[in-house]
């Protein structure tokens, strides 16, 4: 038997703990619930590492649908937007991080992968 006295404690503890788990969710992982980015497990396994940069670099002011969708197909354009969205103050995009970003783009508008395909949950 646990006396009243000790399962107070015990009590607020689990409500730090979950509040902890919540506040790292909700901070750590900024793309967690979003469904607007695509389902990695259906990129190849190459283009996943470049994937994972553009999702973070390019989520933080819009969503992934706005670079996703704007049916930007040429490599000219990419390279002239990312570098667009790098100067926008605090992007917190480095120069290295354009290499992966553009490469994903590349593949993602050479129509290797076709939006509908990799949309999360195949909308
Ligand atoms: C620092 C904030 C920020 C980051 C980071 C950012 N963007 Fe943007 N982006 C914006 C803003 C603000 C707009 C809206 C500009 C406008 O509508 O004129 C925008 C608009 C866009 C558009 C739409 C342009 C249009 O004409 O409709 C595309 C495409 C885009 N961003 C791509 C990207 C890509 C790719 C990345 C990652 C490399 C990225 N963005 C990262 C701020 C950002």
């Amino acid at each position: 038997m646990i006396p009243d006295g000790r399962a107070r404690p015990v009590r607020a503890w689990l409500v730090i703990a979950s509040a902890v788990a919540f506040v790292l969710a909700v901070v750590g992982c900024p793309s967690a619930g979003r469904d607007d980015g695509l389902d990695v497990t259906k990129l190849p396994s190459d283009v996943q590492g470049d994937y994972a940069v553009f999702a973070q670099r390019c989520s933080k002011c819009h969503s992934l649908s706005r670079p996703l969708e704007s049916g930007i197909t040429e490599d000219a354009y990419w390279v002239a937007y990312v570098a667009k969205m790098r100067r926008q103050p605090g992007s917190g995009i480095s120069r290295q991080d354009e290499v992966p970003i553009l490469r994903f783009l590349h593949y993602y508008s050479a129509g290797q992968l076709t939006r509908d395909d990799a949309k999360e949950g195949g909308r």
